[in-house]
């Protein structure tokens, strides 16, 4: 099984095959097929309360998990909490069935798909976090089209996370750091929460691991991590709000 191929609404970008051991094969055969969940057609939406079978306290999106470390950590500490994983490519897929099998499921759903679908199916305002976590940086100039923080998404973020939600970022890509933070701050509904350079500097409560980052440190490029709240009122009522109170 390999990535989505591309047909219009798709837009999966690098390296598609991949080598699976019997392990990961079998584990792609059994646990999968109850974990995964399928998109709608174009312009359908996805229902979160059919998503998990049980009544979950919330819904966390979590874009592009590679190997599911972090994942696999977050669902893990937060059992009342449904995740929904998203990673198009069957090589990622596969490592986190393995820390599923071993740890539990119950509260994780994948889509093996584009993130972008997601997000474009997800209803408003239905999600309590969001994280995008060492995303492809695409440093070429002509490849940066293909960076999924952009600000078509940052918008679909700022639609889908409720007021006072978090959108999570990480990259140890200073240009995409600052791309993604330009994007953010571009983005009228989203609000950074930095106060000093230990906001961005170190990883937030709660933080597992990740794959990509070991790889990222180890050749001495520090990540940067950013955190973003949904705003409560939309920008133009907040202005008029505060206009209200001027003179
Ligand atoms: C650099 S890796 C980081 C993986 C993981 N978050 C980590 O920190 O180890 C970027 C991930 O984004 C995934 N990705 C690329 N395009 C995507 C898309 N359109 N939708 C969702 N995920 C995507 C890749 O397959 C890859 O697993």
């Amino acid at each position: 099984m390999e990535a989505p191929a591309s047909d219009g609404r798709r837009q999966v970008y690098g390296r598609r095959a991949v080598r699976l051991r019997a392990g990961q094969r079998e584990r792609l055969e059994t646990l999968l097929p109850r974990l995964r969940v399928g998109l709608p057609e174009a312009g359908g939406r996805l229902d979160p309360a059919r998503l998990f079978p049980s009544s979950l306290d919330d819904l966390w999106l979590e874009v592009g998990f590679g190997g599911g470390e972090h994942l696999a950590g977050v669902a893990r500490d937060h059992p009342g909490v449904g995740i929904l994983g998203v990673e198009p490519f069957v090589g990622g897929v596969a490592k986190l069935l393995r820390s599923l099998e071993a740890e539990g499921s119950g509260n994780v759903r994948i889509v093996v798909d584009d993130a972008r679908l997601v997000l474009d199916a997800l209803p408003d305002f239905c999600l309590g976090r969001a994280y995008v976590l060492f995303p492809d940086p695409w440093p070429k100039l002509r490849q940066q089209k293909r960076r999924i923080v952009n600000p078509r998404t940052a918008a679909a973020f700022a639609r889908l996370l409720r007021p006072g939600a978090e959108l999570r970022l990480a990259t140890d890509d200073p240009d995409y750091g600052r791309f993604m933070l330009e994007t953010l701050l571009a983005e009228p509904r989203f609000d950074w929460r930095a106060e000093g350079a230990p906001d961005w500097r170190l990883p937030w409560p709660g933080w597992h691991r990740t794959r990509y980052q070991e790889k990222a440190e180890a050749a001495g490029r520090p990540p940067l991590f950013l955190r973003f709240t949904r705003r409560q009122a939309p920008a133009s009522r907040r202005k008029e709000t505060l206009a209200g109170r001027v003179g």
